[in-house]
């Protein structure tokens, strides 16, 4: 069996036509008032901070599952996955993204309180829900849920990598030029540190997204030994990542307000 390339999924997304639906800069386009955008970016935020935990999670499923990889696929696997962990835990990603949304709010005079309860709106923890599923949650030992979730992280580091970063880092540079730079000079302090409120975008469009994706490749090379229908439970992951994306896109546009600050 041979090893999976960007190019093959490429193809895979463009067959099924799913790539195309799904849009974070057209979401975030179609917004109307600043209330509307700052909504849109606070759920994505709080949808895209379960993914630190969920991976972890992943790691430590692989590197248990042995019997069905063996010693050094367990270890090569895990170490696969592991590679986009040592990111968002070194590099305080949810604390960037603290500083984004943080930034975003002050630039459009919106408290951020009413922001960080937004952040955990039912939809959002609904959205969360499916992928803490799709990474498997137990299921070390059992073969095709842990290849489709290896699958899984492949798409999620895969749409990160090639569609919703360099789609965000667009907009802002395109549509929302004043506010971008308002967020690059602006910095605010979490904790003992100092986080820049562009960083959060900038970092992920760069290049440790395709890092975080070319890795989740290794991880199918690692573990594609182990029977002829992995392939296939690895593209299932995959595309179940996309299509949980596009039913997020949906609930994006979905124009539900900041909540009013006396709720806090
Ligand atoms: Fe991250
Ligand atoms: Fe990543």
């Amino acid at each position: 069996m041979q090893a999976i390339s960007y190019e093959e999924l490429q193809r895979v997304v463009a067959t099924r036509d799913l790539g195309l639906r799904i849009n974070l800069r057209k979401v975030l386009e179609r917004t109307t008032t600043h209330q509307e955008l700052v909504s849109v970016l606070v759920r994505y935020g709080g949808w895209n901070q379960c993914f630190k935990g969920a991976t972890a999670g992943l790691v430590a499923q692989l590197h248990r599952s042995q019997n069905v990889f063996g010693y050094f696929g367990a270890q090569e696997a895990a170490c696969g996955v592991y590679e986009a962990i040592t990111d968002e835990f070194r590099d305080r990603h949810d604390s960037l993204l603290w500083a984004f949304l943080k930034g975003v709010s002050d630039f459009f005079f919106f408290s951020h309180e009413p922001a960080a309860i937004l952040m955990r709106h039912p939809s959002v923890l609904a959205a969360q829900q499916e992928i803490w599923k799709g990474y498997g949650e137990i299921c070390y030992d059992d073969l095709p849920k842990l290849v489709a979730a290896a699958g899984f992280h492949a798409g999620s580091e895969f749409m990160a990598a090639f569609h919703e970063f360099p789609q965000l880092d667009e907009f802002f540079t395109q549509c929302r030029p004043k506010t971008k730079e308002y967020l690059e000079r602006k910095y605010v302090q979490i904790g003992r540190r100092n986080y820049s409120c562009y960083g959060w975008v900038k970092d992920h469009a760069e290049e440790i997204e395709q890092r975080h994706f070319s890795a989740s490749l290794d991880v199918f090379t690692a573990i594609m030994h182990v029977g002829a229908e992995t392939k296939q439970y690895f593209l299932d992951g995959f595309l179940r990542f996309l299509e949980i994306q596009e039913e997020l896109m949906d609930v994006l546009s979905l124009p539900i307000p900041l909540p009013p600050l006396e709720a806090v």
